[in-house]
């Protein structure tokens, strides 16, 4: 079955859900257009989640996507949190920030009881989820209204762990792929391949149809993840400088200069590994540290820097996700990069 016949849309294109980055403004503007816009409900308490949605249902009569993240919230671990906070000591000297006295940091839920109340009242027609899935109670109550279940696989393992858990579709999520990566039966990044290489693989390995995400970033690549298979992409990267996204100003800046060539895996910002553009705090602690908190708890002592960083106009202590196609970024209308996605 195609990707526009399962999901009601009338092309191969999912725009990546993107949280921290965009709220409904692009979802709509890419449903409207014909793929499916994505809302990223990671950061969204209950009442700016239920005001999304009734945003989302005003603006578009076509279908969209919400999606979650499912991660277990961790167990405070006190010593490798004043372990985290020694190593960020001496840049939170250079600000002036006291370290003993840090608030928490922006938070990330899980999907949960409370979200899954808000969404039965707008029956969104695909829920997508990152990190795996949510209890099989939660999925139950998504199921049961008729969505289309959607979830990130990085690895073969990954993808049958999914079908086997009733998935209707599979992101193949390959390590070009810009934010969070999305796997969830490892740790180990070993086991992480492009997305042209996991692709097939995947494909090869589960009956549910396959989109293909990481470095997606024209309608070359995406005829490319077609002809391996493929029923279409989700493209995140490629729509961070449309007007419509909420990028910050300092993230497009960084996405239009050189140092988007230059993209790694790092833990950093909130202790799972993401792909972003490399700044100071990940060049100078390495983008990797075995002493940022779990997920996504190594946020609490890097706000207060990036806050007063960003104040200052610099993005040295900003997570700038951004996939390894970065520089091929166009800012144009989502609309425009939608139809231009799919050769229309
Ligand atoms: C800025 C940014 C934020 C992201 N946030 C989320 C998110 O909230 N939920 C999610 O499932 N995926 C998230 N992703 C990952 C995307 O779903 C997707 O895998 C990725 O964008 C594909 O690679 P590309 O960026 O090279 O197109 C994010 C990606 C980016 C670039």
């Amino acid at each position: 079955m195609s990707l526009q016949d399962l999901l009601g849309i009338e092309l191969p294109i999912i725009q990546a859900p993107m949280a921290g980055v965009q709220d409904s403004a692009l979802a709509i503007a890419v449903s409207n257009a014909g793929g499916l816009g994505s809302l990223p409900c990671a950061m969204l308490s209950p009442d700016a989640l239920r005001r999304e949605l009734a945003t989302l249902r005003e603006r578009t009569d076509k279908p969209y996507n919400v999606n979650f993240f499912c991660h277990t919230p961790p167990r405070p671990d006190a010593r490798r949190e004043a372990a985290w906070r020694e190593a960020l000591h001496p840049f939170h000297a250079e600000f002036g920030i006291d370290t003993d006295k840090l608030g928490a940091g922006p938070g990330r839920v899980p999907f949960d009881e409370d979200a899954a109340d808000v969404l039965a009242e707008f029956v969104p027609p695909v829920v997508s989820f990152h990190f795996g899935l949510p209890s099989a109670e939660l999925l139950a109550r998504v199921r049961a209204w008729g969505a289309t279940i959607v979830s990130s696989a990085t690895t073969v393992d990954e993808a049958r762990w999914l079908e086997a858990h009733g998935v209707d579709l599979i992101v193949a999520q390959g390590m070009q792929a810009g934010g969070h990566r999305g796997l969830f039966l490892s740790e180990d990044l070993g086991t992480q391949l492009d997305t042209l290489v996991l692709l097939p693989q995947i494909v090869a390995a589960v009956g549910v149809p396959v989109v293909a995400a990481g470095g997606i970033a024209d309608a070359n690549d995406v005829a490319a993840a077609m002809a391996l298979g493929a029923v279409g992409v989700q493209a995140g990267t490629a729509y961070l400088l449309c007007p419509e996204a909420r990028t910050s100003a300092l993230h497009r800046a960084a996405l239009r200069s050189d140092a988007a060539a230059e993209t790694a895996l790092t833990n950093l910002f909130t202790g799972r590994p993401a792909r972003g553009i490399v700044n100071r705090l990940m060049r100078e602690l390495g983008p990797m540290s075995p002493l940022a908190p779990a997920f996504p708890l190594a946020a609490a002592a890097v706000a207060p820097l990036r806050a007063k960083a960003e104040a200052a106009g610099s993005a040295d202590f900003s997570p700038l996700w951004a996939g390894q196609n970065a520089r091929a970024c166009r800012a144009l209308p989502a609309a425009q990069l939608t139809r231009a996605l799919a050769g229309a």
